[in-house]
């Protein structure tokens, strides 16, 4: 698998029919203004949401009144959050085709208070050498203080004890079934099967928990917290997604 097979999985049917597989409404009650309240808590006001997808983060966020910038590796995502942010007449701050790897370049040195990279999307990068560039261009485009809010799936579940979900946060969308086609160490293949007979793939690196936070340690973020399913209380085999929050030191 390549860093960049991802690219080629979000075909333009794939990227169409996105907004039905995350389910705006029913995503957005389960996340329960979770991010918007720990950015405002931390003071945020200028937000890049770097895995943008269709747009759901940066438009909300937008929204609610933050500086929110889209940006994705996929041209066919940024297309499609920049129309449903028309649609949906909310004024994004930019909205750009970036790879993680090149957020340094695109935007420069301290340019935001957050990062958000929601939805499962780290988990596209299949090397560690990637991920270590990843990390280490979206700690040099924050501010000395900011967040990087990063989310995967609890694939230390997928592992260990095998598929299951409670449908309830993420992928909510009526009628999209996402399971897993192909379960190992280093992969982790999601069939998502639409009801008119459609599936569509994408595959994945199965993050585990306490990698994730260490590869943000070693990237130089501190204050790693973990959260399970949206609660800082979690029983680790329950919850089906971890979103984890790093912040830059000050000096
Ligand atoms: C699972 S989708 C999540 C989209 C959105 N955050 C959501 O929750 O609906 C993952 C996104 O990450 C983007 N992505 C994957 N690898 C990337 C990379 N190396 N650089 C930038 N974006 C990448 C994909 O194009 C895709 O839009």
């Amino acid at each position: 698998m390549q860093n960049d097979t991802y690219k080629r999985e979000y075909t333009r049917e794939f990227v169409s029919r996105w907004d039905s597989l995350i389910g705006w409404d029913s995503r957005a009650e389960g996340e329960n203004g979770f991010f918007e309240r720990i950015l405002r808590h931390h003071n945020c006001k200028q937000v890049a949401d770097i895995a943008a997808g269709t747009g759901f983060h940066a438009i909300r966020l937008a929204h609610a009144g933050f500086e929110a910038t889209a940006s994705d590796g996929s041209e066919a995502m940024i297309r499609q959050t920049e129309q449903n942010a028309e649609d949906m007449d909310v004024a994004l701050a930019d909205a750009k085709v970036v790879d993680w790897r090149e957020l340094h370049t695109a935007f420069g040195a301290n340019k935001f208070d957050a990062l958000v990279c929601l939805g499962n999307a780290f988990t596209h990068l299949f090397e560690e050498e990637a991920r270590t560039k990843a990390l280490d261009s979206m700690r040099t485009v924050l501010r000395p203080g900011g967040l990087l809010i990063l989310d995967h799936r609890n694939y230390d579940k997928i592992l260990d004890n095998g598929y299951s979900s409670k449908h309830k946060f993420y992928y909510v969308g009526n009628g999209v079934d996402a399971r897993p086609a192909i379960i190992q160490d280093d992969l982790v293949k999601f069939e998502y099967s639409y009801p008119d007979g459609n599936k569509f793939h994408l595959s994945m690196f199965p993050l585990r928990r306490h990698y994730m936070q260490k590869l943000l340690d070693d990237a130089g973020f501190t204050s790693v917290a973990t959260y399970g399913d949206f609660e800082q209380n979690f029983e680790p085999d329950e919850v089906d997604f971890f979103q984890q929050i790093a912040v830059k030191p000050r000096h």
